[in-house]
């Protein structure tokens, strides 16, 4: 049902971890080729929220101007990435008199823009209003109900939103950067559409994005995302607790976890000795080995229980059996040594790892799993963007819906 946009499309992951701007030339023939990446270590930003202003600006407008430079292009909307902040993934039922007559497109994206009105909570603003399912008088499980006839369209909607605050900070924060949010995307979905396949996205899957501060889950089925959630805790929490339980500094700690550390162990990690300055101590003066077992030691409990709290969020949102038992891990985080084997354990699923793809351009420093969202980002714009702009024109006017169009209610807020 989409109607592919073409042109300049600029995504922004605002990350814990980094700021990444990502610029692209969608065309016709639905291929997306990277013009400009610019990415800066993220300053305050915590678990997908904003916590200082000055700082976020700053590594924003850093990571902004780069893409611009190599792209030669400058950007006044851009995509943009909504990771913490309470992601929340709601379902509601919807029932449209159609009076015999054939369903158009104009009832799909009128039954769709319910959506926009369910969320009870007022402090959540609406993301996503997606179709899960459809049916048409008794008949269940229609996937495009257009040109059939009916009595009544039934439509079954995923609605994902966030915290209003979150957003608005968000929106002040690019607001100071001179630009505009086109459209906000909930992280894991970007990530979903960026490295998975259409088999996956068909039959189920879940994909996990874990980052510096958050780790993020979507479950796709049936060619659309029907659950978005997050948790925050991600990459960083792993190395403070090695930084803190060998006594290190955050720098070192990084360091180790990236080199040697592994969520899974082995037997020969007993005997292996791994070099560890203390913190406050000059270098090579006062020379600590630790075995390699203590290192994981702390590494595995950590990513263990993150695991299981997303273990426990797809059993709350009874997801269980509908994702089936593929998972795809991306995002930074990922790349620690034995993290497949421990998902794998944890969640009982098939594991493999997703990175950005269908997509050109990209050079191999930013090709990884933890470009994975920005990457989603673009591809959001391109392929599904229109969806939203079709189901917010289809919202009447004179409603005073909580969200209109996303654009004007930022501005109108600041
Ligand atoms: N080779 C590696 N091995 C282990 N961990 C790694 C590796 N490379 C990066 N990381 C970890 O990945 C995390 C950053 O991931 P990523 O860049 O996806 O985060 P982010 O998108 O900025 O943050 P978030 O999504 O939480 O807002 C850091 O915690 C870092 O330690
Ligand atoms: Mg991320």
């Amino acid at each position: 049902m989409n109607k592919k946009r073409t042109g300049l499309i600029a995504a922004l992951d605002m990350g814990s971890s980094k700021i990444c701007c990502l610029l692209a030339h969608s065309s016709n023939d639905g291929g997306l080729k990277v013009l400009g990446v610019g990415h800066h270590a993220s300053k305050g930003i915590r678990s997908g929220a904003v916590i200082d202003m000055d700082a976020a600006q700053h590594a924003t407008l850093t990571a902004i101007s780069a893409a611009e430079e190599l792209a030669n292009e400058t950007i006044r909307e851009v995509i943009v990435n909504v990771s913490g902040g309470y992601l929340s993934s709601e379902k509601f039922k919807f029932e449209l008199p159609i009076s015999g007559r054939e369903v158009n497109q104009t009832d799909i994206r009128r039954a769709l823009a319910q959506g926009n009105f369910c969320q009870r909570d007022t402090d959540y603003e609406v993301l996503h209003s997606l179709p899960m399912a459809y049916s048409l008088d008794a008949t269940k499980g229609i996937r495009d109900p257009r040109g059939m006839f009916a009595e009544t369209l039934g439509v079954e909607i995923n609605v994902i939103s966030t915290r209003a605050a979150n957003l608005r900070n968000l929106a002040a924060c690019l607001g100071r950067c001179h630009l505009d949010i086109e459209v906000a995307v909930a992280g894991p979905y970007a990530s979903g559409l960026a490295c998975l396949v259409e088999d996956e996205v068909d039959l189920g899957v879940t994909i996990i994005d874990m980052g510096g501060g958050t780790t993020t889950i979507a479950v796709f089925y049936d060619g659309e995302v029907v659950h978005a959630d997050s948790i925050p805790v991600g990459g960083h929490f792993v190395t403070s607790d090695i930084a803190r339980g060998l006594s290190t500094s955050v720098a070192h700690a990084e360091r180790m976890k990236t080199l040697y550390g592994s969520a899974i162990s082995s037997p020969a990690d007993e005997r292996e000795l791994i070099d560890v300055p203390l913190i406050g101590e000059e270098i090579n003066n006062q020379p600590n080995h630790v075995p390699r077992s203590l290192l994981n030691g702390i590494i595995r409990p950590r990513i263990e229980e993150t695991f299981e709290l997303v273990r426990n969020k797809l059993e709350s949102a009874g997801l269980d059996r509908i994702a089936g038992r593929r998972l795809v891990l991306t995002g930074g985080a990922s790349q620690l040594q034995g993290v497949r084997e421990l998902a794998a354990l944890v969640l009982e699923k098939q594991v493999r790892m997703g990175r950005p793809m269908r997509i050109s351009g990209l050079a191999e420093a930013t090709s990884g799993p933890a470009f994975s969202t920005c990457a989603g980002l673009v591809r959001f714009a391109a392929e599904k963007h229109s969806d939203v702009r079709d189901q917010l024109d289809a919202i009447p006017t004179g409603v005073s819906g909580r969200i209109s169009r996303i654009g004007n209610w930022l501005k109108g807020n600041f």
